[in-house]
C-alpha cells in the first residue's frame, strides 16, 4: 500500500480517486483537515476498504511512525501543505509549521521506518515530495521556462516555505541516502478546487452574480495544467523516476490571468447564460495587486517527457471546459464549501483512526 499525506485537499484527493480507479493497491490517507481538507470530495470512497482515512498532522511524529509501522507502505506521497499564496501573506506561521517543520518531522519518521526495512522492501521504498514551480521565483517576459536546475528564488512566504521543504528533502537524500523524488509543478485546475484560487473563484463568483476580482493589470502569466495530468505525472515519477532527482511538471500552457478569466466567462456565457442576457465578463473588476506578486511562471517539462515518456492528456481548451462543466454539475459540493457544511462531513462519516 501507499501512504498519501494531504489527500483530502484539491490535488491529493484527485490523486487518491485516480489511484484507486486504476490500482487495487490500498491508500492510507493522512490529512489534518484544515479549511482546505474536504472529505466530501472523497465521498465516492465511502465503504471502500482500500481507502483508510486518518485525521492527523504530518508534524505528529508519533502518529506518522505508528502509521508506517502498522501499514508498512512501499511509498509515501507528500501533498500536505498550506498552499494559498494570499493566506501566506496575511499569516505566514501555519506555512512555516506545516511546510517546513511538518515536512521535517515527516522526513524523520520516514527515515526511521526506511532504516528498519530490509532487502527488496528497502530497495523499492520511495518518498515522493510534491512541490511547486513558485520556488524558482518570477520570470521576465522573454526568459526561458524554468528547468530543474533553475536557481531557487522564492518570493512569498508560501514559496519560501516550499523551497525550504524541497531543500530538506534533497538533504535527506544526500546525507542519509533516503530514496526521495521531488516534483515541481505549475498551476493546477480541475474538479474539487477550493474556490479561493483563481479559476474556481471566478466560476463561483460569476454564477453568484458577484464581482470577479482581477489583481493589478491582470497580465501576470501562469502555466496551467489539468489536475489529472499532474496526478498521472506523479504516478509516472513514482514508478520510474531516478532516485534523488527533481522533475518539473507542466503542460506548456502559459496564459495571462485576464485571458483565463475571459475564457471562463465565455464558457459560462455558452453553458449557463445569464438570465438578463448580459455577459459574465461585465462582472470583471480590477482590484489592488497582490503584494510581491510574481509576474510570470513557465515550466520546461522536457526532462519528464523525454526521460519518463509522460504527456498530459488534456489541452487547456479541453481541461477548462471540463472544469467549468464540473462546477455546473456539482452545485452541492460548491454550496457545502461556501456554507462551511463540508467540515461536518468528518464527524458524520468517519470515526477517529
Ligand atoms: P490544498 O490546500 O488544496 O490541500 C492541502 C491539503 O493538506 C488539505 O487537505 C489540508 O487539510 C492538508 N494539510 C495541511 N496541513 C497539513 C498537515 N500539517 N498535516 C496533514 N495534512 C495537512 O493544496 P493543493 O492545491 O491540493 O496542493 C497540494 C500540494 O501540491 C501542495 O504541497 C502544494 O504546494 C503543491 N502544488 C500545488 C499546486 C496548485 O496549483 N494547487 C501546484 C503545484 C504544487
Ligand atoms: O504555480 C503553482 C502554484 O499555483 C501553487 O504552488 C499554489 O499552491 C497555487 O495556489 C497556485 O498559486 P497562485 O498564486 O499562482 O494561484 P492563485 O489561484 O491564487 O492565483 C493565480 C493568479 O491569479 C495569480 O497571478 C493571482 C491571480 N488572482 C488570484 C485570485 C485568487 C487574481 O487575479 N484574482 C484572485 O482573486
Amino acid at each position: 500500500m501507499i501512504l498519501v499525506t494531504g489527500g483530502a485537499g484539491f490535488i491529493g484527493a484527485n490523486f487518491v480517486l485516480d489511484w484507486l480507479a486504476q490500482h487495487h493497491e490500498p491508500v492510507v490517507n493522512l490529512d489534518k483537515l484544515t479549511y482546505a481538507g474536504n472529505l466530501e470530495t472523497l465521498a465516492s470512497l465511502q465503504g471502500d476498504a482500500r481507502h483508510v482515512f486518518v485525521q492527523g498532522d504530518i508534524g505528529d511524529a508519533a502518529l506518522v511512525a505508528r502509521l508506517l509501522a502498522e501499514h508498512r507502505p512501499r511509498a509515501v506521497v507528500n501533498f500536505a501543505a498550506e498552499s494559498h499564496v494570499d493566506r501566506s501573506i496575511h499569516g505566514p506561521e501555519d506555512f512555516i509549521q506545516t511546510n517546513i517543520v511538518g515536512t521535517f518531522h515527516l522526513l524523520e519518521a520516514v527515515r526511521a521506518y526506511w532504516g528498519g526495512l530490509q532487502g527488496t522492501e528497502r530497495e523499492a521504498f520511495r518518498l515522493l515530495h510534491v512541490s511547486t514551480d513558485e520556488v524558482y521565483g518570477s520570470l521576465g517576459k522573454d526568459d526561458p521556462a524554468f528547468t530543474e536546475t533553475h536557481r531557487y528564488e522564492p518570493n512569498s512566504p508560501y514559496s519560501a516555505s516550499k523551497a525550504a521543504s524541497d531543500h530538506l528533502v534533497r538533504a535527506y537524500h544526500h546525507t542519509y541516502g533516503l530514496p526521495v523524488l521531488t516534483t515541481n509543478c505549475s498551476n493546477n485546475y480541475g474538479p474539487f478546487h477550493f474556490p479561493e484560487k483563481l479559476i474556481p473563484l471566478m466560476i463561483v463568483n460569476a454564477l453568484a452574480g458577484k464581482a470577479l476580482p482581477v489583481y493589478g493589470d491582470g497580465m501576470q502569466v501562469r502555466d496551467w495544467l489539468y489536475v489529472k495530468d499532474h496526478c498521472s505525472a506523479i504516478r509516472r515519477v513514482l514508478e520510474a523516476g531516478r532516485l534523488g532527482e527533481v522533475y518539473n511538471v507542466g503542460g506548456w500552457n502559459e496564459k495571462p490571468n485576464i485571458e483565463i478569466v475571459n475564457t471562463v466567462c465565455a464558457l459560462l456565457d455558452e453553458l449557463r447564460p445569464r438570465a438578463d442576457g448580459q455577459r459574465y465578463a461585465s462582472q470583471i473588476s480590477f482590484v489592488a495587486d497582490r503584494p510581491g506578486h510574481d509576474r510570470r511562471y513557465a515550466i520546461d517539462a522536457r526532462k519528464l517527457e523525454a526521460e519518463l515518456g509522460w504527456k498530459p492528456a488534456e489541452t487547456f481548451e479541453s481541461g477548462i471546459r471540463k472544469t467549468v462543466q464540473w462546477y455546473l454539475d456539482n452545485p452541492d459540493w460548491v454550496a457545502h464549501v461556501q456554507s462551511g457544511a463540508y467540515r461536518e462531513w468528518v464527524g458524520k462519516h468517519y470515526s477517529p483512526a
